[in-house]
């Protein structure tokens, strides 16, 4: 099937479902200059997830992995505007036909284009937690005096997203399990599909009967096997396509 065909029989797909989850990832953020982890200019090209990524690391060598790596990354997050991608996903809410969105992205794009239901998987860089107190600060308000940024107890304080070797937000991963369950399409968008238990979404939601629905330049994990068909291209181009051609249907059905 080619690009245009597999973008109509998504478009039907989700036109046609009563409930529709999308869970995404890096690369629906890529489009906004936000580099993924994995793949060609992947930020773990550069960094050993192990010395920068894991709760352990940042625990000994506070300073090295702010200095090193955060405080670029919360510069570019800062600076980044939702693109095509994100934007069709929140023209997908408003025509009624999107239930929420799962991300694993911890830059808040989804809720800057105007989705309103967004469950952060891995959390959030929006707000500073103190590693002592659990006082936490809104980023934005938070003025960097000194490396690590500190609470006011002293403690270091570290951005609320999930590192490796953190568990998973309980409610984000108690509401991820019921939304996965009780859909009827999934849509995967921008995630290689390697991190646990994020990948595993896909999988309750398919088990429960849902079609899987791949947007991702490349294969992954779930392509043939988890997911009923992929769509290769990039979402910023393949996802405003889908959602023109939904609105089509939902017009012609009034
Ligand atoms: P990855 O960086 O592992 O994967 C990004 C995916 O996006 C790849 O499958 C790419 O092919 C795809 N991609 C690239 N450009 C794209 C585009 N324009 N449109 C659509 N897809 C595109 O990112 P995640 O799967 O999100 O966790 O990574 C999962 C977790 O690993 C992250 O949440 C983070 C990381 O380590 C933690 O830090 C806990």
């Amino acid at each position: 099937m080619g690009l245009e065909s597999l973008i109509k029989r998504a478009a039907k797909d989700v036109a046609k479902a009563k409930k529709v989850v999308a869970l995404t990832g890096a690369g629906i953020s890529v489009e906004s200059g936000i580099a993924p982890f994995r793949g060609k200019g992947g930020l773990w090209e550069k960094f050993n997830p192990e010395e920068y990524a894991h709760i352990n690391a940042f625990r000994r060598h506070p300073e090295k992995v702010w200095s090193v790596l955060l405080k670029d990354m919360f510069e570019v997050i800062k600076n980044a505007q939702p693109n095509p991608a994100h934007l069709a996903l929140a023209r997908l809410e408003k025509l009624g036909k999107l239930h929420c969105v799962i991300t694993q992205n911890v830059d808040g794009l989804h809720q800057k284009a105007g989705n309103t239901d967004v469950i952060e998987f891995h959390g959030t860089l929006a707000w500073l937690v103190c590693l002592d107190c659990g006082k936490r600060f809104k980023t934005e308000e938070y003025k960097v005096k000194e490396m690590p940024p500190r609470c006011e107890c002293g403690g270091v304080l570290k951005p609320d997203a999930v590192f490796f070797g953190e568990p998973i937000p309980v409610e984000a991963l108690r509401r991820s399990q019921h939304e996965a369950r009780t859909c009827d399409v999934m849509l995967v968008i921008g995630t290689s599909a390697v991190v646990y238990p994020a990948a595993s979404i896909p999988s309750i939601a398919k088990n429960a009967g849902a079609t899987i629905i791949e947007i991702n330049p490349e294969a992954t994990p779930l392509t043939g096997v988890v997911s009923d068909y992929i769509i290769e291209g990039n979402a910023g181009e393949v996802l405003p396509k889908i959602v023109d051609e939904v609105e089509k249907l939902l017009r012609a059905q009034e």
